[in-house]
């Protein structure tokens, strides 16, 4: 990739927006380094406008790395998968051999964090952005969105979802053929403004998922006999949302991100053990939610590594889709969003 690394790290600041899949990603690809972080099937997104990680990168005072999350400093695991990304950067861009300095994170999530609502995707998107701009030339220049499809496959070792954070609108992660991963990054397929959709974040509950979606992936591929259908078919579910989408035809997407969302969750829940993400309220939304379209308010469930439920639906009846759906006893609240724009990086004074 072009770029060189710089003698100095400067300072540097990204926001990059959380997405959420309407065709799903879950599974590694075995045998490929856990580094590179290759997923078995490809997925398409929607990001998400509003909700975003704003991450600002600069040398550290100290000469010690020191990460801050909203506003409070942060140690152990979490920062240590932070730095860890921000030491691929600086390997990749070839300072093997040499020490990265030292850098200070200060990041800021819109988004509430580990709850099934990919903070890890804008998180590590912002930081991918941010720890380039701060560590090299990469993006140095006019149109740095120009050089960021490079970018994605780095992204998509922080986190796999992060790859598709890089753009807004509607993204396609393809899964790749190479076993270096390079083929493996996302591309924008239409803006945010090809279409007026919303999503409906319904939250279900509070706090954290129970499993990480890493072990989660793992645990699937090793033991749920119905992962081999799943990588299997998502080829075909991908180029069909990408092709209703194209045609803006809800209908058919929707019936997609539908079978994407439940066959994704049947393979969870044959895992062993099992891996149910769901509460019964999760449910409740999806059945009231059914019952509205049939009274021809009409949305789409779709849910990740959490138990809240994501609709998708035209902006036009998207405020009596919520009302209704926020009547379900157990619904706490509900977000409306529409299409996020691109990620943005700028080189601070
Ligand atoms: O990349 P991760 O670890 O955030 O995994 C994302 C997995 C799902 O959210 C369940 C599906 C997806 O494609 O975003």
């Amino acid at each position: 990739m072009v770029g060189e690394l710089r003698q100095h790290a400067r300072s540097a600041r990204a926001v990059a927006h959380a997405n959420i899949a309407l065709v799903k990603y879950w599974g590694k690809r075995p045998g490929a380094g856990e580094d590179l972080n290759l997923p078995a099937v490809g997925s398409l997104s929607m990001t998400l406008d509003q909700l975003r990680s704003e991450t600002e990168i600069g040398p550290a005072d100290a000469d010690e790395d020191r990460f801050e999350l909203d506003g409070e400093l942060v140690t152990g695991a979490v920062a240590a998968r932070s730095f860890r990304h921000l030491d691929r950067i600086w390997r990749h861009f070839g300072g093997e051999g040499a020490t990265r300095p030292a850098l200070r994170v200060l990041s800021r999530n819109f988004v509430p964090t580990a709850a099934g609502l990919a903070s890890s995707a804008s998180g590590f998107a912002a930081l991918t952005l941010a720890g380039t701009a701060a560590l090299t030339t990469a993006l140095d220049g006019a149109s740095p969105r120009d050089r960021f499809a490079p970018l994605s496959a780095l992204a998509r070792r922080g986190s796999g979802s992060a790859a598709r954070s890089l753009w807004g609108g509607f993204v396609r992660l393809d899964r790749g053929e190479r076993d270096d991963g390079s083929d493996c990054r996302a591309r924008p397929l239409f803006a945010r403004d090809h279409w007026d959709l919303e999503l409906l974040v319904v939250h279900t509950a509070r706090g954290k998922k129970s499993i990480g979606s890493t072990e989660g992936m793992t645990r699937s591929r090793e033991t749920s006999p119905y992962y081999a259908a799943w990588v299997r078919e998502s080829k075909a579910d991908l180029d069909a949302a990408e092709q209703a989408l194209g045609r803006r035809d809800l209908t058919a997407l929707g019936a997609t991100v539908e079978h994407s969302c439940f066959k994704m969750h049947a393979c969870m829940l044959a895992t062993r053990p099992p891996i149910l993400y769901w509460n019964g309220t999760t449910l409740e939304v999806i059945r009231a939610l059914w019952d509205a379209r049939a009274d021809g308010l009409e949305g789409y469930a779709t849910s990740d590594a959490g138990p809240h439920v994501k609709v998708l639906c035209r902006s036009e009846i998207a405020a009596a889709l919520s009302e209704r759906l926020a009547r379900v006893t157990g619904v706490l609240g509900i977000d409306r969003v529409g299409p996020g724009p691109d990620a943005h990086v700028e080189v601070l004074p």
